[in-house]
């Protein structure tokens, strides 16, 4: 069986769903349910008898590591993190709690596990850390993308604390000999993710008639990719990577946040018109978020040469797609709008307003 961290997430729900599907082995979940976490998204999954679920902190090494000796798995893919760039710059705390002192009790209940397997099931064992491009910092444009030797060089609270539980795995590694895999990959979109986020935000907010928040001037470039080939993408590494090495994920879609905008109000003009004009007129450029990374871009040559993986969506496949989940999915969508959302909203989006109101 695998065990999985933050599989109640956006990612990590895909990732279980995307495994339960294709494969005959379980899978466990431990997740805290933090206001990103969301049991809907295993709603479907979790009468079976291949999944479990228990609801842990990373940071408690002892629920963590009674966790992992209930379960035995012959891997561990850590999904768990603090993951939204602006909550980040708001609070950073909790993204060095999770992120790096979560990270390390993990690597050091893992480490106590594997080194008392037999050597057979010793080294067949992996640690799987999914971690981000944001870790590299940013790029002007025609600069070359990142590849797996790109010198680190995060620049926000989120890529910051991502860059360091990177270097924790790699150390653990080296010092240790644990068996680990970490993939860097680009801009995820696809079904649940939590509105806070670019692509929901837009379409959620399209669909209500409010407006679209663009940050500066909506140059900023992000190499998208569709969740789904994000955990075809983990499953080949898991499988087929070679223990201590990266891999960077990314499926060559750079593009910029304006036109990124304007192709989800295109598309939600074509399956949701609104009487009252193209979604286009909600566009509203408000006050740039600080330290805005320019540009990401993923050279993925090493996970395509050495893997073989290739993405299966192109982004107008994938995007057309993912609002069709979201206009499917309003059940989901309400739930998810609870109390803790509105505030952030309301927080987030009123600061750039007022501070748009000073500048002017
Ligand atoms: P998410 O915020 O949607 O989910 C994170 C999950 O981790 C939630 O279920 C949350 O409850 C859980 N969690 C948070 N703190 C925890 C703790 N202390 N203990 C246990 N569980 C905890 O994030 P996501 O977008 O699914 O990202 C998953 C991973 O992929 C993260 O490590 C992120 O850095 C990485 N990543 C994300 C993207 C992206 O575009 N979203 C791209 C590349 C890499
Ligand atoms: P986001 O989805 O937060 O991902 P990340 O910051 O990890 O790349 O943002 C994607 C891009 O969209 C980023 O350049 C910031 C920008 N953005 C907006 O312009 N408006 C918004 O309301 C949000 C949430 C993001």
């Amino acid at each position: 069986m695998i065990l999985i961290t933050g599989g109640a997430g956006f990612i990590g729900s895909n990732f279980v769903h995307h495994w339960l599907a294709g494969h005959d082995e379980a899978v466990a979940v431990v997740d805290k349910l933090t206001y990103a976490g969301n049991l809907d998204n295993l709603a479907s999954v979790a009468q079976r008898p291949d999944f479990s679920f228990e609801r842990i902190d990373i940071c408690d090494r002892s629920e963590v590591a009674r966790a992992i000796a209930t379960h035995r798995p012959r891997a561990i893919l850590h999904f768990a993190a603090e993951s939204h760039v602006d909550r980040s710059i708001d609070g950073p705390g909790e993204f060095i709690r999770t992120n790096v002192q979560g990270t390390y009790e993990l690597l050091e209940a893992t480490r106590a596990y594997w080194s008392s397997l037999p050597p057979v099931e010793r080294d067949a064992f992996r640690f799987l850390h999914v971690s981000t491009d944001e870790v590299y910092g940013s790029l002007d444009d025609g600069a070359p993308a990142f590849s797996e030797t790109t010198p680190y060089s995060p620049r926000s609270p989120y890529s910051a604390s991502k860059a360091a539980s990177d270097h924790l795995v790699s150390a653990w590694h080296h010092t240790y000999g644990l068996p680990t895999l970490t993939t860097n990959c680009s801009n995820n979109y696809g079904p649940y993710q939590f509105p806070e986020k670019l692509i929901p935000l837009v379409i959620l907010n399209a669909l209500d008639g409010k407006p679209l928040p663009v940050y500066g001037d909506g140059s900023n470039v992000r190499d998208w990719l569709h969740v789904e080939d994000h955990c075809r993408a983990i499953e080949r590494v898991l499988e087929l990577g070679r223990p201590g090495r990266t891999y960077n994920v990314g499926g060559k879609n750079e593009i910029r946040n304006i036109d990124v905008v304007r192709t989800l109000c295109a598309i939600l003009d074509e399956l949701r018109p609104d009487p009252a004009g193209s979604h286009e007129r909600l566009i509203t450029f408000v006050k740039d978020r600080p330290g805005h990374d320019h540009r990401y871009a993923i050279d993925p040559t090493r996970i395509e040469s050495e893997l073989g993986w290739q993405p299966a969506e192109t982004f107008e496949t994938g995007i057309r797609k993912t609002v069709r989940w979201y206009l499917d999915n309003a059940e989901w969508i309400a739930r998810v709008r609870d109390g803790r959302y509105r505030e952030w909203i309301d927080r987030q989006y009123g600061r750039r307003a007022a501070a748009e109101g000073a500048d002017r």
